[in-house]
């Protein structure tokens, strides 16, 4: 008897050592509904918990509701029902959909009271404790994926929280538009609302951000192979009951998506639930910072917080201007301390299609295998 009480606390500190030295906490930002992008990435994140403590998934901009119900449905659904989801600040809902987009189908009869996970109503509540429980080395990851008024108002009203955390966004255009060519654009994350995104691309963090602007992101499509695998994945192959949900339900939400106005989306290539994924700019988000997040948890020097395979990537100064562009600031390097500076995936270090297919390759590999659960103890 005396040997199994003190063994239950020696297990649980074990266990906790384990969780905290081999993954990093953390928290989702998304605008899931709007494009199918954040489906994606939500997905590759769930099957990504030999890296990632999912802590928050909190919905940002416009229906901030239909929003957390669809990532609720796909975090039930896909199987990590366990996940917290934060309803984040409603803003006008424009004209697609309910404000949600062309999701917003998929939610379907699914209601808040059926995610068996933890809702907060207060998603920037639930954000702020998040940042406050973490700490300059124990930081939490904010993987931005939306127009940024949730992370500026709570981090406007306390910067000090940045320190505790480490921001990897979807967010800028350097030096090419949507169609990969010079003139940068204002971003949709950052021209949804600006005076946000200058809140938040003016922190001082704790370590340097990381973005993934259009310049590299839309170009990224999972096509070909990597996407045949996925299909098969989601039982095109017939669907074998004991496959893992996950690749499935993402196929469905895709499907939902484009054909309630999701087709009609701009590309690089032509794409169809058939054939390919749309542009993945919040995935390849996704995938940098699972790369990022491997690099600091184990050592490795293919993954870093500037070194992503596939992808080159420059410290940048940046800034917004009142039009929603992402300037660089000239010589800024200097002036400004490191800790201002973000790690900007402005191009790729192999041909494009080849470092497309790459990372279409690794993606579907993890989702694949289905999203992640904690090993039985
Ligand atoms: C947001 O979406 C939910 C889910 O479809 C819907 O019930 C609600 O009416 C929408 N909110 C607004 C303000 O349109
Ligand atoms: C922009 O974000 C702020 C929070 O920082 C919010 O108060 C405001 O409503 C947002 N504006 C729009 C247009 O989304
Ligand atoms: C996918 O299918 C669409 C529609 O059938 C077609 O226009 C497009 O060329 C195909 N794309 C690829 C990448 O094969
Ligand atoms: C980085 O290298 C490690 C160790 O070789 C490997 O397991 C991992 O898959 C690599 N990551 C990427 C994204 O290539
Ligand atoms: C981008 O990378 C390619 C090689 O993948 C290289 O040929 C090209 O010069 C690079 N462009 C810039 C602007 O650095």
């Amino acid at each position: 008897m005396r040997g199994r009480g003190h063994a239950l606390p020696l297990v649980v500190s074990l266990v906790a050592l384990f969780a905290s030295a081999s993954r990093v906490k953390l928290v989702v930002d998304t605008d899931i509904g709007q494009n199918c992008d954040d489906a994606w990435a939500l997905s590759y994140v769930m099957s990504r918990g030999d890296v990632f403590d999912l802590r928050l998934v909190l919905s940002s901009s416009r229906n901030t509701t239909g929003r957390a119900l669809l990532a609720a449905k796909l975090l039930a659904l896909g199987g990590r029902p366990d996940v917290p989801v934060g309803i984040g600040t409603p803003t006008p809902l424009g004209e697609q959909m309910q404000g949600v987009g062309p999701e917003w189908p998929w939610i379907g009869s699914f209601t808040l009271k059926d995610y068996p996970g933890k809702v907060a109503s207060d998603g920037l509540a639930a954000l702020e404790a998040e940042l406050a429980a973490a700490s300059p080395s124990n930081p939490v990851w904010v993987l931005g994926l939306a127009p940024m008024g949730n992370l500026a108002a709570v981090l406007g009203s306390r910067p000090e929280l940045a320190l505790n955390a480490r921001l990897v966004a979807m967010s800028g255009s350097i030096s090419a538009g949507y169609d990969l060519r010079p003139p940068a654009v204002p971003e949709y994350n950052v021209a949804e609302n600006v005076t946000a995104a200058q809140t938040v691309y003016g922190m001082t963090w704790g370590t340097p951000a990381v973005t993934a602007p259009i310049d590299t992101s839309a170009f990224f499509q999972v096509t070909g192979d990597a996407y045949r695998r996925f299909l098969e994945a989601a039982g095109g192959g017939g669907g074998r009951q004991e496959e893992p949900p996950l690749a499935r339900v993402l196929l469905e939400n895709y499907r939902v998506w484009f054909e309630h106005g999701g087709s009609s989306h701009g590309a690089m290539r032509p794409f169809s639930p058939a054939n390919a994924s749309s542009a993945m700019f919040d995935l390849q988000t996704a995938y940098m910072a699972a790369c990022a997040a491997e690099g600091a948890l184990f050592g490795w020097t293919n993954c870093t917080q500037h070194r992503y395979p596939a992808l080159d990537s420059l410290p940048l100064r940046l800034v917004v201007d009142a039009s929603g562009y992402t300037r660089v600031q000239p010589s800024a390097g200097a002036q400004a301390g490191e800790a201002q500076l973000f790690f900007a995936a402005t191009n790729f270090s192999m041909p494009r299609e080849a470092a497309s297919d790459a990372m279409g390759a690794h993606v579907v590999d993890w989702i694949a295998r289905g999203a992640w659960s904690l090993p039985a103890p």
